[in-house]
């Protein structure tokens, strides 16, 4: 039995899953209401809330269950709410004299296609698009991935969150234009898809046409064109993702990340394999999936182990 903790960004978690990648619990406690009025993440409240919410969280998620090693996020993310988690997982792994394994968020995302019912077995191509990072990669085996093309700029969902807000909807902004986009005319507006050699991508000129299309907008028409406004900005970013998937050529395709919750981005991909609604954004039950293709780190050496902003 596995116990995973993942604090990262704005999400306090924790999960215990066995080695066959049974999930045994599942407790996400998400701050995003607390940041909702800042309009993002701010890292120092998401620290604080995380230090509040960490002994709570894992004390639901172990119950009375003994656990056999701890795997905990360690890179990338917020620096100061990553540490939240890494203390707490040195603290509980030393405590129990268990092992310790330290995860990439990045191989989490993906290792929540390898968890139960859905099992996935590479090689795949994986999308991988979250509020933070927009990759192609290529996924050998469970061990790790190749990165093919990443963002040059924004996030698929920090495009989505941006756009929400300069259509004064709420945060983070990918559910809320998701389902504003049900009531809209994708073909509304004509936003552009950028053209970026390789299998890189771009979405600043995106937001830049978004906010044109508000600015030239007379105020008391922005209400009755916003569904529409919506629908055709998710319309491009969806074009874009699956654009480039089309041009890896793979016929293996999988999409991990919050962006893979998008309804109109599942719907264009029907013979993909999408990561379970419930796993694609940030929780633990994947950190605890990857960590059983990671190598552990044995007492006492984790203890020097480093949380860190890059991957
Ligand atoms: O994976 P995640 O929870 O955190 C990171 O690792 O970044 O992803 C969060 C991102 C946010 O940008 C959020 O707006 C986006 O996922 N998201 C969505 C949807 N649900 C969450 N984007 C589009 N459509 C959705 N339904
Ligand atoms: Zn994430």
């Amino acid at each position: 039995m596995i116990l995973g903790i993942e604090t990262s960004c704005d999400e306090t978690a924790a999960a215990l899953v066995t080695q066959d990648g049974e999930i045994v619990s599942n407790v996400v406690a998400s701050q995003a209401e607390l940041h909702a009025r800042f309009g993002g993440v701010v890292p120092e409240v998401a620290s604080r809330r995380h230090l509040e919410l960490i002994t709570p969280v894992i004390r639901e998620a172990v119950g009375t269950h003994e656990i056999d090693a701890v795997a905990v996020t360690s890179r990338p993310g917020l620096i100061g709410a990553l540490l939240v988690g890494l203390s707490a997982a040195k603290a509980l792994a030393w405590a129990r004299g268990v092992p310790l394994h330290a995860v990439n968020h990045l191989h989490g995302h993906v290792a929540s296609l390898y968890l139960q019912p859905l099992d996935l077995e590479p090689p795949f191509t994986c999308l991988l698009a979250s509020g933070g990072h927009t990759m192609l990669l290529d996924v050998a085996d469970r061990t790790g991935y190749r990165v093919l093309g990443t963002t040059l700029d924004d996030a698929a969902g920090e495009a989505f969150d941006k756009g929400a807000r300069l259509l004064g909807l709420g945060y983070p902004g990918g559910r809320e234009i998701d389902a504003l986009a049900k009531q809209g005319d994708p073909a509304a507006y004509r936003f552009p898809v950028a053209r970026v050699p390789g299998l890189d991508f771009s979405f600043s000129g995106l937001k830049t046409a978004l906010l044109y299309a508000v600015r030239d907008l007379p105020p008391d028409e922005l209400a009755a064109r916003r569904p529409d406004l919506a629908a055709s900005y998710q319309r491009a970013i969806v074009r874009a993702l699956v654009g480039r998937l089309e041009a890896t050529g793979a016929d293996r395709i999988a999409v991990v990340g919050g962006v893979a919750a998008n309804s109109e981005l599942r719907a264009a991909l029907p013979d993909a394999a999408l990561a379970p609604l419930a796993l694609c954004t940030d929780n633990a039950a994947m950190i605890a999936s990857a960590a059983r293709y990671t190598e552990a780190v044995p007492y006492p050496d984790y203890l020097s182990l480093d949380a860190r902003a890059t991957a």
